[in-house]
């Protein structure tokens, strides 16, 4: 069964290329919220220690080092390539022109639905940011289609993911020394405050014309080379303590989803539940879990600038101590498609196996 698995996803994942839609993407536009797992340069310009515009990140990237925390694509890259368009998701830092119009990307190392989450690496946008980020761009696309009736059609057709919330664990809830909030909350009030305050920032993002949104629950935060290296496992695969006590976001994220369904029928919320996707990245057996590939800061668990990172990136599940590498992403990206366009995922999943 396990050999099943992992020979699908290796089918597959040789074979992204083959999965690209020839014409028309699957939406006109594709808007992104989130951390530094979807910052595709958001942060290059912030005074922060949360950058990661220098080699050797984006390695195995066209263009480079381009602020991604990868060395390649991240998930929302590759759900923009399987979805049709033919170029990634502009960062909101340097986007302009007619290109808002394909999709933002407001995303930002760091940062979480609290805005104090993140705040000890520097400047970060958080999610009430990146919000007030997009109202920038809803007035743009009012102003370039001529009135808010049709830019609120427009809005209507596009496409929105939103992942937040691993910060308000790595860098807010589990960093006692830092941020009150472990005294403050047990991990059940905790992720009730998050979904909280999450739930008033979804429906901002409603109230500006998303009717398709995608949410993505927090990972195996446990699982991290730098949760490993700094508690250790005790005899166990990951830090037991950090996803049992980020696990109660996913529940209350998925019962926030099922509520704003309810709530709102002209809209689709989708729960995508990140911890299968790791459970897809582990069942891939990549042949090194519990470090990444380039040599990392102590302090950072970021690449230390200008090294050499490890040979065959493919065979590392992480990249840096937080970040999975694209190889990882490729597996999780395609585990997300297969929840947020299932009928979409079947058709092209036997086409693919058809070109084989
Ligand atoms: C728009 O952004 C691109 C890429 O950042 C840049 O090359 C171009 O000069 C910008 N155009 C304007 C009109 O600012
Ligand atoms: C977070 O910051 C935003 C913008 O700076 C502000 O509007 C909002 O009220 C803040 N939220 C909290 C909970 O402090
Ligand atoms: C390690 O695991 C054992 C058995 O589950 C437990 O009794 C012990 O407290 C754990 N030690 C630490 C340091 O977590
Ligand atoms: C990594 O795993 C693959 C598949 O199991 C194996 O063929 C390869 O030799 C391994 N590479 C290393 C460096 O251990
Ligand atoms: C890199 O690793 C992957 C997975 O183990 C393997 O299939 C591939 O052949 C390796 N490539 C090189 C150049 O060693």
């Amino acid at each position: 069964m396990k050999k099943a698995v992992v020979l699908f996803f290796l089918l597959v994942v040789t074979s992204i290329e083959l999965l690209q839609v020839h014409g028309e993407p699957q939406v006109p536009c594709y808007f992104i919220f989130g951390d530094s797992l979807a910052d595709d340069g958001n942060n290059n310009l912030l005074p922060t220690l949360a950058k990661a515009n220098y080699e050797p990140y984006g390695v195995d990237f066209p263009e480079g080092p381009t602020g991604r925390f990868c060395n390649g694509r991240t998930i929302v890259d590759i759900l923009a390539e399987m979805m049709g368009f033919d170029d990634y998701i502009p960062p909101f830092a340097t986007a302009n022109g007619t290109e808002i119009l394909k999709g933002v990307n407001y995303a930002s190392g760091g940062a979480g639905i609290l805005n104090e989450t993140g705040q000890t690496s520097g400047a970060r946008i958080c999610m009430d940011e990146q919000l007030n980020n997009h109202q920038v761009t809803v007035s743009s696309i009012v102003s370039m289609l001529g009135s808010s009736q049709s830019a609120t059609e427009y809005l209507n057709k596009c496409f929105y993911s939103v992942g937040m919330g691993d910060n308000d664990y790595i860098n807010n809830y589990f960093q006692p020394d830092y941020y009150p909030s472990s005294l403050l909350y047990t991990p059940e009030q905790f992720a009730k405050v998050l979904i909280e305050q999450f739930s008033q920032q979804i429906e901002t993002l409603y109230n500006y014309g998303a009717r398709k949104i995608v949410l993505f629950g927090v990972g195996m935060l446990g699982c991290t080379p730098n949760a490993i290296s700094v508690y250790g496992t005790n005899g166990s695969t990951c830090v037991e303590f950090m996803n049992y006590e980020s696990s109660f976001f996913n529940v209350e994220l998925k019962s926030l989803v099922d509520d704003l369904n309810t709530e709102m029928p002209d809209a689709t919320f989708i729960y995508v539940d990140a911890v299968k996707l790791a459970e897809d990245v582990i069942a891939a057996a990549f042949n090194v879990t519990t470090v990444g590939c380039c040599e990392v800061e102590e302090l950072t668990g970021l690449c230390i600038p200008n090294q050499t990172p490890c040979q065959n990136r493919s065979e590392y599940a992480f990249w840096d101590s937080f970040h999975p590498s694209e190889a990882a992403n490729l597996i999780s990206a395609i585990g997300a498609y297969s929840v947020i366009f299932p009928s979409e995922f079947y058709t092209r999943d036997k086409s693919l196996v058809a070109e084989l």
